[in-house]
């Protein structure tokens, strides 16, 4: 486990930016926070960090985006429309086995589908200060204790 402060949005991209250089095709990062912690915004930072040129959207509506034209595929995911209703059966396996960067943004929404192993990134807004974010990185499996070590 690592806690980090995160003092705006620009350090919380930089800190998407630092990922990028750790994961590896088949990863996967779970986002965890409230509406406006910072979880798209993070993405973002990964997305550049993998040298995706387009432009990252939430994919609220879509539930799932996927960017292929970086060093790995982004398949970045925002499962909260999925609140009522969970995943079922919307093919999220080919994702988590596929050859790109899982990054689900509410997974708690679809607990029952996730791999056994990931990467889990809690941000909790500061009461006072708007910009302030406190970090903690989880891992499950150590593959991804590796990634929380070299941050
Ligand atoms: N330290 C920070 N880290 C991340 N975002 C910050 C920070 N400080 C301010 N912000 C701002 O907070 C907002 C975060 O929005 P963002 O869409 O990333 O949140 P989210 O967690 O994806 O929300 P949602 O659950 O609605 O998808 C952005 O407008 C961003 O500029
Ligand atoms: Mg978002």
């Amino acid at each position: 486990m690592k806690e980090l402060i995160i003092n705006n949005a620009e350090e919380m991209m930089e800190l998407g930016k630092k990922l990028a250089q750790q994961v590896c095709s088949g990863d996967v990062l779970l986002l965890d926070g409230d509406l406006g912690a910072g979880k798209t915004t993070f993405t973002k930072g990964l997305a550049l960090g993998l040298g995706i040129k387009r432009n990252i959207k939430s994919p609220t509506f879509t539930l799932i985006r996927e960017y292929r034209d970086g060093k790995l595929p982004l398949y970045h995911m925002d499962m909260y429309r999925l609140e009522e209703t969970g995943a079922g059966d919307i093919g999220l396996d080919d994702y988590f086995n596929g050859d790109g960067v899982c990054v689900i943004e509410w997974s708690q929404f679809i607990d029952d589908e996730l791999p056994s192993q990931y990467l889990i990134m809690h941000i909790l807004k500061d009461e006072n200060d708007f910009d302030k974010r406190y970090v903690t990185l989880e891992a499950r499996g150590d593959q991804y204790q590796k990634i929380i070590d070299n941050i």
